[in-house]
């Protein structure tokens, strides 16, 4: 599926992917084995005693139909998986890995800058300090850009299932490394946690000059309700994006606010497809395309897709949506519009 020369050669930006998404088992047993550290499996207590039984339940694709939040007894559902793997990070070193581990493979793709996600909540909670964490980013983000030629910034995301007080004090926490954190997100399960629980805290991210965005899950669990506040209501005005979103595709008022406010949203075709019909998935993504609305690719978690990075993502919606070369272009460029880099940056970029 990669052998496309024209989209491989296309300059990239990425600006939806978790670097806790790209914690395969393989790598989680890499830190687990340095760090003896073991991973326990929530759904037993007991700690994963082979590789093999890590990745078999890790595959959270199996069963391939049905959502991604009720797997089968022997998977671990996507949440659980993905929050497995904060356990086995312990040191700056591994955080410094981890971080490569993502530029080197954007720098195979032509990734040129990445606005990427952390959720510095899943750390601190299993006994990682900020500092360890940020000093193993910062030391990664430095090396990617003198040596692989990928500029990056980070945006700090709120598990939206935790507290307004805990998002508070992590935001507080964040004011130290604002020169490396650029945005502020809000991710992890959505059901029952509207936007508009971190109202406060979002409003004074965007007073202090932070960038905003939040993720609108797909599919029926997701009222439109949230994206809805996200467009408009988030520290009184809206946010700066939307991540994923795609449930607007089939409302047309909030399609028209989304593009009247010329708000991007980013898609990661990868992450639907899992637990949604192709044909409603790709028809409404060619649908917000269509319509004007600014949306560009990202991969979100490839190690908990099929190892789909950015490139697959594209070359996926090519694919199911139709997209001729100049489209797939006009995706890329989306991205440079969307991105918070500041002007002179983004043209040295490209
Ligand atoms: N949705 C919500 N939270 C997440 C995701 C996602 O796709 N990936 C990592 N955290
Ligand atoms: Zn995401």
């Amino acid at each position: 599926t990669t052998n496309d020369p024209y989209v491989s050669a296309i300059p990239k930006i990425e600006l939806h992917i978790h670097i806790e998404g790209i914690i395969s088992a393989d790598l989680k047993w890499k830190f687990s084995q340095r760090n003896a550290q073991p991973i326990t499996n929530p759904r037993t207590n007991q700690p994963f005693s082979s590789l093999e039984e890590l990745r078999d339940s890790h595959d959270t694709l199996k069963p391939r139909a049905g959502n991604r939040m009720d797997n089968s007894e022997e998977t671990l559902s996507f949440f659980e998986a993905y929050y497995g793997g904060f356990e086995a990070l312990k040191t700056t070193r591994d955080y410094y890995d981890l971080a490569m581990e993502y530029y080197e493979r954007a720098a195979g793709m032509n990734v040129r800058y990445a606005e990427i996600f952390f959720d510095p909540q899943g750390h601190t909670r299993v006994g990682t300090s900020w500092e360890t964490m940020m000093e193993g980013f910062r030391a990664a983000q430095g090396k990617a850009e003198r040596e692989l030629d990928v500029k990056s910034a980070w945006i700090m995301c709120f598990l939206r299932d935790e507290s307004l007080e805990s998002a508070t004090q992590h935001y507080n926490a964040a004011l130290k490394y604002r020169d490396m954190i650029i945005g502020i997100g809000l991710d992890s399960n959505e059901v029952g946690r509207p936007p508009s629980l971190f109202d406060g805290v979002f409003a004074r991210a965007r007073n202090d000059g932070f960038r905003l965005t939040a993720h609108c899950d797909v599919g029926k669990h997701y009222p439109l309700d949230h994206i809805h506040q996200v467009a408009l209501g988030i520290a009184g005005i809206g946010a700066d994006r939307i991540d994923h979103g795609l449930n607007a595709a089939g409302d047309a008022s909030l399609t028209t606010l989304i593009k009247s406010k010329e708000l991007g949203m980013t898609i990661c075709p990868w992450s639907y497809i899992r637990h949604q019909p192709l044909d409603e998935v790709f028809g409404r993504i060619r649908a917000l395309f269509d319509a004007g609305i600014m949306i560009s690719i990202g991969s979100d978690d490839p190690a908990f897709m099929e190892d789909t990075w950015v490139l697959e993502n594209l070359l996926v919606v090519k694919k199911y949506c139709g997209f001729t070369n100049v489209e797939v272009q006009k995706l890329a460029e989306n991205a440079i519009n969307m991105c918070w880099a500041s002007g002179g940056a983004k043209e040295r970029m490209m």
